[in-house]
């Protein structure tokens, strides 16, 4: 059987895409919140779904793992791959910012130091305004860094604003928006171009049926 396989993190964003289907009577009765399995099968047998990590998503895309995936913008500014990019689900949406203490200066500065889980976004936003800069690469918990003076400043996803908010950090400058986009192997768009299509249709289905 010739499936549509199809990456994506587990979380908010997976689940929600799995909605968005089931609006197309694409059903993965087999998926439940415990559930440990990393493959999955919907229930007409079509399509394949595996679960990665999220940075991971393009990497299986690009290498024909799978044929689409479902990522963060994010993910793909900081690590871009030779793959499409067909559709913008408008879920997952927050914003990668700039973010320190309040009175934190960014202008007329020739050096910061920054933390982030997005060293190259970072450095490249900074390199364009001229200011030299030092990355410290962090996995997590990145509004920690300038609380405990290791960097001046974070470049980081904001969604709701509360973990900012309750360490006493604040946004100083957005960077851009992100929400979660559908992209395809590129051999596989050749390939599979009925099946994707019709993956594509469903998903925007249920995107309008939300809407
Ligand atoms: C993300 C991000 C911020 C937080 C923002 O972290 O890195 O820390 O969410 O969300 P908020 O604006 O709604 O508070 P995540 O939850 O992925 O955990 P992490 O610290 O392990 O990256």
């Amino acid at each position: 059987m010739d499936y549509l396989t199809v990456a994506m993190a587990k979380g908010r964003t997976a689940e929600r895409a799995m909605k968005f289907l089931e609006k197309s009577d694409v059903r993965f009765s087999e998926f439940t919140d415990e559930s440990r399995k990393l493959v999955i099968y919907d229930d007409k047998q079509t399509i394949k779904l595996i679960f990665v990590k999220a940075v991971d998503v393009p990497v299986y895309v690009e290498k024909g793992a799978a044929d689409v995936g479902i990522v963060g913008k994010d993910v793909m500014m900081e690590d871009p791959r030779d793959i499409y990019e067909l559709l913008d689900l408008g879920i997952g949406k927050c914003k990668l910012a700039v973010a320190g203490f309040p009175d934190t200066p960014l202008e007329n500065i020739p050096f910061l130091t920054v933390a982030s889980k997005y060293p190259l976004v970072a450095k490249e936003y900074f390199d364009k305004k001229g200011i030299r800069t030092e990355m410290i690469k962090l996995n997590g918990s990145i509004e920690l860094a300038p609380l405990i003076g290791m960097s001046d400043v974070i470049v980081d996803i904001v969604e709701t604003g509360t973990t900012l908010k309750e360490n006493g950090l604040v946004v100083l400058q957005e960077i851009a928006d992100i929400s979660a986009r559908l992209i395809v192997n590129k051999a596989s768009y050749a390939t599979k171009t009925a099946d994707i299509q019709q993956f594509i249709n469903n998903m925007k289905e249920g995107l309008e049926v939300r809407s």
